[in-house]
């Protein structure tokens, strides 16, 4: 009886001993397996680190096995060196949240012709839960401008470098992209987008090669952006709302544009974004909202640009709503396009000329509810000026240049 308790005794401690080791285990499992556990690296799937083989097969063939891993989620690891990829989609939905960890370079190919006329150099088409982490995109595009500077010189359309079309949790920080031959980084009815610690290297001379582009987008946010390049730092197209832009250092290039807007007479608006404590250096615009001077059902509301430094900026603050390059397609016409409830607030710094705000809306279509608040911008030494066309709103605190807005109706 007496060994009888003992053993049942012993029993109990051993199964108590194993309850506890097991979930002691499992538990130590769970937490290792929320990081992503599973790496594959495309080495393995034959991609050379030389800058000449071309790798786009083996990225190819990683993206499809990590697209359809069971796992919950997979890394595709770019090892240090030299990628040449020619396009690349990387479609999904995916069963696998997907992390890219690039510590290499990826070469677009040096011959331009060879990325073709489909737009795009690598893009990710409805993908969801995705992120991107380092790495450096060289599109090389040198030559492909060369050929677009020389009139009369046969050229391919350009591509983007990274475009992601109809994606939703995206995640993209660490990037570097140097050297495309359009766009850099772009969104195209995605939603629910995070962009931080990029940095973006063009030539001010480079035509085209906007920063970032944003269009049809919603619930986008840009937290750190070093962007010097040849056109915007970062645009903005129809159909975007819910943006936020934060930590933005931008020339040289032409600043941040909402715009252009108008460009189709049937076209969704633009709503609620807000920039905020960024710096615009030499930049051809600081921030700009532009529309076609032509009629369009697009509007602009709720926007707010705030905390903001100009260092010599040649228009810090504008409005343009008489957009019409060449005069093509638009002379002596009116933008229908609506501008309403635009914060300018906590701008400091210097204009590189006399006008330092420049609000010029449509005849047809005046901007209201335009809200000045705690301006000081200076030219030189003296005080800049301002120019209001069919501009209504309402100004407080000291604004230099002195507010030129009509009443607000
Ligand atoms: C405006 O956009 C911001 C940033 O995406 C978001 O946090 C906020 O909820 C939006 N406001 C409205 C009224 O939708």
């Amino acid at each position: 009886m007496q060994a009888y308790n003992n053993l049942s005794l012993g029993a109990a401690y051993f199964w108590m001993l194993m309850i506890i080791i097991t979930t002691s285990c499992s538990l130590f499992e769970s937490t290792n397996g929320a990081a992503p556990a599973y790496s594959i690296n495309v080495a393995r799937y034959g991609a050379r680190s030389d800058g000449k083989s071309e790798a786009s097969k083996a990225f190819m063939k990683a993206w499809s096995t990590a697209c359809h891993s069971g796992r919950p989620a997979v890394t595709i690891y770019v090892p240090r060196g030299l990628y040449m990829l020619k396009n690349v989609v990387f479609t999904g939905p995916c069963r696998s949240r997907i992390v890219f960890q690039i510590d290499g370079t990826l070469l677009a190919p040096s011959n331009y012709w060879e990325l073709g006329s489909s737009g795009f150099w690598i893009l990710f088409h409805r993908v969801n839960r995705m992120s991107i982490h380092g790495g450096t995109i060289d599109a090389r595009a040198h030559s492909f401008w060369a050929c677009r500077k020389s009139p009369g010189n046969n050229c391919p359309p350009g591509a983007r470098s990274i475009a992601f079309s109809w994606c939703s949790n995206i995640v993209v920080s660490g990037l570097t992209s140097t050297n495309s031959q359009m766009k850099h980084l772009t969104f195209d009815h995605c939603n629910n987008v995070l962009v931080r610690k990029v940095k973006i290297r063009a030539p001010s001379s480079s035509p085209n090669t906007d920063g970032i582009h944003i269009q049809s987008s919603s619930a986008v946010t840009i937290r750190g952006a070093n962007i010097m390049t040849g056109d915007d730092c970062i645009s903005v197209g129809a159909g975007s709302r819910n943006l936020w832009m934060e930590r933005v250092t931008c020339g040289p290039g032409h600043g941040i544009s909402i715009g252009s807007l108008g460009d189709y007479a049937n076209e969704e608006g633009v709503q609620n974004v807000t920039v905020t404590s960024s710096t615009f250096t030499k930049t051809q615009n600081g921030v700009r909202i532009k529309s076609w001077a032509r009629p369009s059902n697009g509007y602009a509301t709720d926007i707010v640009f705030q905390n903001l430094i100009m260092n010599n900026v040649y228009n810090p603050i504008i409005i343009d709503q008489k957009y019409c390059p060449g005069n093509q397609g638009c002379p002596h016409q009116s933008s229908s396009v609506k501008i309403s409830s635009v914060t300018y607030k906590n701008i400091v710094g210097t204009s590189a000329t006399a006008v330092a705000m420049n609000l010029y809306c449509s005849k047809n279509n005046p901007c209201r509810g335009i809200k000045l608040q705690d301006i000081k911008l200076t030219y030189h030494t003296r005080s800049p000026t301002s120019v209001c066309v069919n501009a209504r709103g309402t100004s407080s605190g000291v604004v230099i240049p002195k507010s030129c807005l009509g009443r607000n109706y």
